[in-house]
């Protein structure tokens, strides 16, 4: 019996959200631009897609320099966007639909137009107002050296020189992302307090949660020293440097969020659900984040992460299991997200091995993802089987790393592109109300094979994948929380039981192999005839043997 069934207080452990990336979901006012309108007027589609949930990107007042993660007042809602009372409809909305309402909160860093950063800038050096934020004086004679020789993630220096009020260049100022986005100081009492009072701004308005961007940021090692290999820092995007992330007070901070969610429980019964962008280096210092009294999810990259291998998923898939299942927490699995490139792509490379190879793995890996024990999260589109759009024109690139780094490496705009949702056409039904509308990222003529009324309609598409993936979830015990065995298989197969009868396998290789179970699946990822697994395929069975 899985755990949902015995412990259904705790929904979040096994609950499936979707992530909407509001400028990119629905536009309802023409400008081009997704907004919250468009999100309820979304509603019906994702519930009937069968989601637990929904994660939505920053919709706060913002100068839009990193899409929203760079908020300049944590408790209102920007202009494009809509408003407070918008926000109201939309949660009372949802609740009537039994979908969770979670925001995504931005703790690290906020933008350079904050108030309190604009106080700092005109308070001067020492001041109170200073020290929310990590200010320093520069190296060398004349202080023209940054502090340390830390990147950004982002490109460039992870320090900016400000000019103080005399007009001469002064101190410098931490920003671990982009200039325009000064991290917060944690050690300064006044931070933590004023992220409290945010948290219960949102919570008394009916969230039901939060995603933490950057949850193993926010505290700074206390010396600011330099890093003794800076260069390996920058190569990444993930958060490396040992300096800057992962340092042991933000545990505290945890606590702290998790003690104010319990107390909204103890209120009224339900459980707020916290998840944390956390990226470190591997799956046990993961689970440190997401123990009893901390975090209740973290996204577990390492499986969005795996190249399309037998050997890499069944390792990342077994590390979670065992040093974060096993310690009592619940694994957050997640294959897409705004800032990756799509699963379809991803998996189609190398591209000579055929077209609609990666599609095929894409579909596979979903059913193998919703099949894992723990949580699921779904990037807008993802269902659609949208592949990324991987030849937007310089000139219309908005992401930072473009700007700051000049190459479209790792560039996060082709999984952003505005969702299609009917016609042939641009804008396909993204934007209404205003003729000759554009979405604020070109879409291809090619979006229109995967616009929602045509996915709805068509039930070998990836939707109507997605939405028997779901239902059976919610309907099967076997699946959700509990264990997985794995079963003995050829190489370039997985396969693993969960309960005692549901079988999920997935051959990684491109030719049949046999099944691991006789009969007909109950659901396969592409035509599976009973006794054979096609190549680039998964399939759940019950072994009723
Ligand atoms: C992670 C977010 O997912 C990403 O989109 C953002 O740019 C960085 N954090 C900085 O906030």
């Amino acid at each position: 019996m899985s755990l949902q069934r015995t412990e259904a207080r705790h929904w979040w452990r096994d609950a499936v959200i979707y992530q909407v990336y509001v400028r990119s979901f629905l536009d309802s006012t023409g400008d081009g631009i997704g907004d919250l309108a468009g999100v309820r007027a979304g509603l019906p589609y994702l519930k009937k897609l069968g989601v637990d949930g929904i994660w939505l990107s920053p919709f706060y007042p913002s100068p839009q320099h990193d899409h929203g993660y760079d908020v300049a007042d944590y408790c209102d809602v920007d202009p494009t966007f809509g408003d407070l009372a918008e926000f109201d409809l939309l949660v009372t909305a949802a609740r009537r639909l039994g979908i969770k309402v979670l925001l995504d909160i931005v703790p690290n860093h906020c933008s350079s137009e904050h108030p309190l950063f604009r106080e700092a800038l005109a308070a001067g050096p020492g001041s109170a107002a200073r020290a929310r934020f990590h200010f320093a004086d520069g190296h060398g004679p004349d202080g023209s050296e940054p502090p340390n020789n830390w990147h950004a993630m982002f490109g460039g220096p992870a320090w900016s020189r400000v000019t103080e009020a005399d007009g001469r260049p002064g101190q410098w100022y931490l920003h671990m992302f982009t200039p325009e986005q000064p991290d917060w100081n944690w050690r300064d009492p006044e931070v933590p307090a004023e992220f409290e009072r945010i948290l219960r701004f949102w919570l008394d308005r009916g969230v039901d949660g939060f995603r933490i961007d950057v949850a193993a940021g926010l505290f700074k090692h206390p010396e600011l020293p330099d890093s003794p290999d800076p260069e390996a820092d920058a190569r990444t995007r993930d958060s490396v440097n040992p300096l800057a992330w992962n340092q042991p007070e933000v545990h505290d901070v945890w606590r702290q969020w998790r003690s104010i969610c319990e107390e909204y429980t103890a209120r009224d019964g339900h459980e707020r659900l916290l998840v944390g962008e956390v990226s470190v280096p591997t799956a046990r210092e993961h689970a440190q984040y997401v123990r009893h009294d901390e975090l209740h999810q973290a996204f577990f990259f390492d499986l969005l992460s795996a190249p399309w291998d037998t050997d890499a998923f069944r390792k990342v898939i077994s590390e979670a299991m065992q040093d974060i299942a096993g310690t009592g927490s619940t694994v957050t699995w997640v294959l897409n997200n705004h800032d990756q490139v799509r699963t379809v792509t991803r998996y189609g490379e190398p591209a000579t091995e055929g077209s609609g190879l990666g599609a095929a793995r894409a579909r596979a890996a979903a059913l193998l993802m919703l099949a894992l024990p723990g949580a699921a999260y779904i990037y807008q589109g993802e269902e659609l089987g949208l592949p990324e759009v991987v030849d937007l024109p310089d000139d219309v690139l908005t992401d930072p790393i473009f700007r700051r780094t000049g190459s479209r490496a790792r560039i996060r705009d082709g999984c952003r592109v505005p969702l299609p949702w009917s016609g042939q056409a641009s804008p396909f039904g993204f934007t209404s109300g205003v003729e000759g509308a554009k979405p604020w990222l070109p879409q291809p003529e090619w979006f229109a094979e995967h616009a929602t009324d045509r996915a709805l309609a068509d039930t070998r598409s990836f939707w109507h994948l997605y939405r028997d993936g779901l239902q059976l979830r919610a309907s099967l015990p076997q699946l959700g929380e509990g264990s997985l065995r794995w079963l003995d298989t050829p190489p370039g197969v997985l396969a693993f039981v969960r309960g005692d009868d549901l079988v999920c396998a997935v051959n990684f290789g491109t030719a049949p192999t046999p099944a691991p179970v006789s009969g007909t699946p109950l659901l396969s990822s592409g035509p599976c005839p009973a006794g054979v697994l096609p190549g680039s395929t998964a399939a759940w069975w019950i072994n009723d043997l």
